[in-house]
């Protein structure tokens, strides 16, 4: 037999409420809640906010800003992430929280794009060490991922550019 059926593994921690988080964490989910309320997102009302931490306790945050022309439009990880890289080119990135609200208030799942991931993935690879993602899941629980390469299997870098 020349065929042999493969299967990768996805690991994620489940945080049962935002209570159990350490308070770094829990701050960095605030700074994306507020950031998410500063969302331009009149066509699809669908609002989400972002936050970077970055070393030495730097956070850079952004929301999706949307355009009449809707390919125009950004998700809310690529303005914090391109912001980020933007204003400090050289500094790790440690850990990115993502949320939406709906319109009650209430924290609802959101999970990043693949354009986004793939845009993510890239400074992971270009720094050379993990970027953890805390993303909110079902009943008021929150996913920690270790890495963006937890989020993007298979996914495509710099190295394979040769
Ligand atoms: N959106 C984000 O900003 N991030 C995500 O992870 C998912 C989707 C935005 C794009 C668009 O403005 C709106 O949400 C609806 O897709």
């Amino acid at each position: 037999m020349s065929e042999k059926e493969n299967s990768i593994k996805i690991s994620y921690r489940v945080i049962k409420s935002i209570s159990k988080l350490p308070e770094m964490d829990k701050q960095l989910l605030d700074l994306a809640i507020r950031a998410s309320e500063r969302a331009y997102a009149p066509y699809s009302a669908f609002k989400v906010g972002t936050a970077i931490l970055l070393e030495g306790g730097i956070i850079v945050t952004g929301s999706n800003q949307e355009n009449a022309e809707y390919p125009s439009g950004l998700c809310s990880e690529m303005v914090a992430i391109f912001s980020d890289s933007a204003e400090y080119p050289n500094r790790i990135i440690e850990k990115i929280a993502v949320v939406s609200k709906d319109k009650d208030g209430q924290l609802r799942p959101v999970t990043p794009c693949g354009a986004c991931r793939q845009v993510l993935f890239e400074y992971e690879v270009k720094q050379e060490q993990p970027i953890g993602m805390i993303l909110v899941g079902q009943n008021e629980s929150l996913m920690e991922f270790k890495d963006m390469q937890s989020l993007l299997p298979f996914g495509f870098g710099k190295d394979q550019l040769v």
